[in-house]
């Protein structure tokens, strides 16, 4: 792509940020620079196949979470740290989707046929390595231990959260202790870092990075509880890639674990729902698999799983934002506070 259209790209994007993210529009501009200049691979299908990621990052909701994070803290502007770690925690981001997509063999992400979809397995994972890589260059940049070993600890954290899920695959004994913490891996580990590392960069006192590591850990933990939702009751249009996907994956995700829990004290119940499940993961994915999914989703509504989902997703935005409570009550704080009820207005 020539670079005006790399411009032009960034300008359009730009309005956009400026509608979602006033407060931090300009400087999420400033990350998306700092994206596209790592556009230097010698392979030219890598180069094309960077382009096409980072294009389509989507909202860049972690470099506004840190950058809103930065400026609760009072910062009056956002610092080239702020502005480097930013894009660095959109580069993971935007691996893990791409390595995810191997993982989980997706066609569409975002409305958007997949990296692994367009040019096979084996480009997507070193694509994905690539923006690891130069995430990694990125934070060398900036001297700063302690936030190399935040992202450090982020990117396992990763590993570990994919690799319990895969552990969960197909399992019906799957405890809600088991889901959280493949949860917290998976998603809010990286929310955390974020709210974290804006915090060690504006040399916050700890007590007071804790309270935004804990903004973040609900955060995530309320986003996620929130997909899982959507999951059930979205359509693909809304969603960009097929609804009622982590059933037909093999994904036992927080409604039905929720459901297996309720029903462990009356085993003919229990029982039911067991043979129920894994009737569905026995069966190829067809017509007959999507009435029996269509089936036990009546059940969860019609039980109340579905709603006890959205009232945990809406506990941990209310617990997110009283997090807060310990930053003075500014703009970007109640921008914070935005974010995450909006997390699960979605759920509305
Ligand atoms: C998307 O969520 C996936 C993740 C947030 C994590 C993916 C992690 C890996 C692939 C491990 C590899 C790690 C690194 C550091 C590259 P989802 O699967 O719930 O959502 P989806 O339905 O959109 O796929
Ligand atoms: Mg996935």
């Amino acid at each position: 792509m020539a670079p005006n259209a790399l411009l032009a790209e960034t300008n359009t994007n730009k309005n956009s940020l400026e509608a979602r993210y006033p407060l931090v529009a300009e400087d999420l501009a400033r990350v998306k620079t700092s994206l596209l200049a790592i556009l230097k691979p010698e392979a030219a299908i890598l180069a094309e196949n960077m382009q096409l990621s980072l294009s389509n990052t989507g909202k860049l909701f972690r470099p506004a979470l840190l950058l809103l994070t930065a400026k609760a803290c009072g910062a009056q502007h956002a610092t080239n740290a702020d502005i480097e770690t930013a894009a660095v925690a959109e580069l993971i981001h935007t691996a893990t989707l791409i390595h995810d997509d191997v993982l989980d063999d997706a066609e569409l992400r975002r409305g958007e046929p997949t990296l692994k979809h367009l040019q096979g397995n084996k480009i997507a994972i070193l694509s994905g390595d690539y923006l690891l890589a130069q995430a990694s260059l990125k934070l060398s940049t900036l001297n700063h231990c302690r936030l190399v070993a935040i992202y450090a600890h982020v990117l396992s954290d990763l590993c570990d959260g994919e690799l319990l899920q895969l552990q969960q695959e197909r399992d019906v004994t799957v405890t809600w202790d088991a889901y959280l913490r493949k949860t917290q891996c998976k998603t809010a580990t990286l929310f955390e870092a974020c709210t974290e590392s804006a915090g060690v960069i504006h040399q916050q006192p700890e007590a007071i990075i804790e309270a935004l590591k804990a903004y973040g850990r609900h955060l995530g933990l309320a986003f996620q509880l929130a997909d899982d939702l959507l999951d059930f009751t979205s359509d693909s249009e809304k969603l960009g890639k097929p609804a009622l996907g982590d059933l037909q994956h093999g994904l036992l995700t927080a409604p039905i674990i929720l459901a297996l829990d309720a029903t462990k004290h009356d085993s003919t119940a229990h029982q039911a729902l067991t043979a129920r499940i894994e009737d569905i993961f026995s069966q190829e994915s067809d017509a007959s698999s999507d009435t029996a999914i269509q089936a036990l989703l009546k059940t969860l509504e019609e039980e109340g799983y579905l709603e006890k989902a959205r009232q945990l997703a809406l506990e941990h935005a209310e617990h997110a934002c009283q997090s807060l409570s310990v930053l003075e009550d500014t703009p970007y704080r109640q921008a914070l506070e935005d974010l995450a009820r909006h997390a699960v207005q979605r759920l509305a």
